[in-house]
């Protein structure tokens, strides 16, 4: 049975876009290609290529050229007259766009292995003023919003818009039966007999709230239930979606059987609020989804660097409610839900009797409770979930941890250095290596030398590798000198989404390390036969976000080290769970 004939809703625009061509075409294109340049793919771009493609968002046959960009970002109009709210574009750099010649030249879109997915025929190449753009969809320039971030910090500066030609989508190994395209759907849809469908869109873990707002949404609406969360980009710090996929295959047995369907989205957010909202309503109508559920703070970005909202909660549901008509999906508004203690039970926060006793967990809460080995409670979440989301997140204790020392020549980080590798080594239980500067520039940075430029390499690699380690649960203990502020916090910033990161300033003054002047460098230094040293010739920014700083004036090396152990049992990385601090 056709879409079409089971009476399912019609795709926005009208017909369900399908940009992939014959194998004929394909070889065609493919033999052609040799003559054209090539265009690598960003993460962002391959998730919106994939759902061109599929015809997620339809009517969109390409990445958008001019008019469609401007009317979409002056009223949320395609230039055919088509509400679309958020801009579908392809960012490319100054050189590559001004290779191009719009109205002939074609562009072949490949992945990061170099595969050939589509082929772009180039209609427009343009320099899009970002400010303007970041104002009129996001209604703000500022970078702390994460969409902005993306346009203005991380997009390229010029765009190219034109009709693709599909010669296959990205390709995924994971979760391969649950990845079913807008066709797929709906021809589940169809055999299934859903014609009423409300879709429930997601970048987190489904807790009992979650559950029992969808549930009551299909209850409300009468319709089947589809959980359609995005696994393409999302918020940064977001659960990654692998775990969130394996808590919401557990939760599909809290619903009637037979009742609810389980298909990932490969949606790159923009985290737009309210013209989010809409785009994905018109994303999901395009899957058969009739009815689309609009919360609290729908695809909210957090806060400004004030602590101001950048959208109010419910102004995502005033929005799609302004334009529903055009839509064509019936928005299911819902407030938050909320636990009632005294009653057991899940109620949106409009409808708490007055007095009754309100509990809720927050994002943060929850992070900090995982942490800490904490309880979850059972009225919060499922032990499924909590069990899923302990494997991911292990409290700090069996999480892993870098050490990252800076200091002058001659502090003293390598001895401490080597006193916390054998502390650790007694403890037991993670794997600890240490990155010591003198060993990483023999066997990591041989090549380099002194400037900041390869200083800056140097740390980066180490950073690196420190990344990995603490991403595979193990310590890693890196003692260079590390002198400069901004590729420090770089590597914080590495590591920091992974585990533990310390920075540890060993600030013995540069007249001790000169005195004790072990290896006899500072003389050379003095002397003018070793350029660029540290303290001497060269810059040392002393860390203002050191988590433990040590003078070696005033403390063993063992003494040193117990200070840093005392520092990591206070956070949690020593210890067992449930310790208080
Ligand atoms: S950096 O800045 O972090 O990349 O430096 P690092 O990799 O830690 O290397 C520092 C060790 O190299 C020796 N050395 C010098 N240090 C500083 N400046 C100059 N010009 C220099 N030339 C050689 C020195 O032995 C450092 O080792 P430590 O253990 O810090 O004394």
């Amino acid at each position: 049975m056709t879409a079409q004939a089971s009476h399912l809703i019609a795709p926005h625009g009208g017909e369900l876009v399908d940009l992939s061509v014959s194998t004929e075409r394909a070889a065609e294109l493919k033999n052609h290609s040799r003559e054209w340049p090539s265009w690598d793919l960003s993460p962002r771009q391959i998730c919106d290529l994939e759902l061109l493609l599929s015809g997620g968002f339809s009517p969109l046959h390409g990445f958008m050229t001019r008019p469609d960009y401007d009317g979409v970002c002056r009223n949320m109009k395609l230039a055919s007259g088509v509400l679309w709210p958020m801009p579908i574009t392809l960012d490319v750099t100054e050189q590559f766009a001004k290779s191009l010649k719009p109205g002939t030249s074609k562009v072949a879109l490949r992945d990061p292995e170099g595969v050939m997915l589509a082929v772009l025929h180039v209609e427009d190449v343009w320099q899009p003023d970002r400010q303007a753009e970041a104002k009129a969809v996001f209604n703000t320039t500022s970078d702390a919003h994460p969409g902005v971030d993306y346009l203005i910090n991380k997009a390229n500066p010029w765009y190219i818009g034109g009709k693709i030609e599909g010669l296959q989508a990205p390709s995924h190994y994971d979760f391969k039966n649950l990845r079913l395209t807008p066709a797929e759907l709906r021809n589940e849809f169809a055999r299934l007999g859903w014609r009423r469908v409300v879709a429930f869109q997601t970048r987190n873990p489904m807790h009992r709230a979650h559950q029992e707002l969808t549930f009551r949404a299909a209850k409300t609406v009468e319709a089947n239930l589809l959980i359609h969360p995005s696994v393409g980009m999302t918020k940064p710090g977001d659960v990654d979606y692998f775990t969130r996929v394996r808590c919401y295959q557990l939760l599909m047995s809290k619903y009637p059987q037979g009742t609810v369907k389980l298909s990932l989205l490969p949606l790159a957010m923009r985290m737009g609020g309210p013209r989010e909202a809409i785009w994905h309503a018109l994303i999901r109508k395009n899957h058969g989804v009739t009815h689309f559920i609009v919360g609290r703070d729908h695809a909210g970005p957090g806060s400004d660097r004030n602590g101001k909202p950048f959208y109010g909660p419910y102004e995502a549901q005033e929005l799609f409610k302004k334009h529903e008509a055009d839509i064509g999906v019936t928005m299911v508004p819902f407030n938050m839900m909320v636990y009632l203690e005294d009653q057991n039970k899940y109620v949106p926060d409009n409808e708490v009797p007055s007095g009754a006793r309100v509990l809720n967990i927050s994002g943060t809460e929850l992070r900090q409770r995982l942490n800490e080995g904490r309880e979850i409670p059972g009225w919060f979440t499922y032990p499924e979930v909590v069990h899923e989301l302990r494997r991911s997140y292990p409290p700090r204790h069996q999480q892993g941890v870098t050490i990252f020392f800076t200091g002058l020549s001659g502090s003293g980080k390598s001895t401490i250095a080597n006193v916390l590798l054998t502390k650790f080594l007694e403890v037991g239980g993670r794997p600890v290596t240490i990155l010591d500067g003198d060993l990483v520039r023999k066997h990591l940075s041989s090549e380099l030398g002194f400037s900041k430029e390869h200083r800056d390499i140097n740390i980066r690699r180490i950073g690196y590798v420190a990344s990995e380690i603490t991403k595979n649960g193990g310590i890693a203990i890196c003692a260079p000198i590390a002198p400069y502020d901004s590729v420090r916090k770089q590597v914080r910033h590495m590591i920091e989404p992974y585990g533990g990161f310390i920075l540890v300033h060993i600030a013995t003054p540069v007249e001790t390390c000169e005195q004790r002047d072990r290896k006899g460098l500072y003389a050379k230094a003095r002397a003018g036969i070793i350029k660029e040293f540290t303290g001497i010739s060269d810059p040392y920014e002393a860390p203002a976000d050191a988590e433990v700083t040590i003078d070696t004036a005033e403390l063993t090396a063992e003494e040193a080290a117990q200070e840093i152990i005392l520092h990591l049992e206070r956070e949690g990385f020593i210890g067992v769970a449930g310790a208080s601090a």
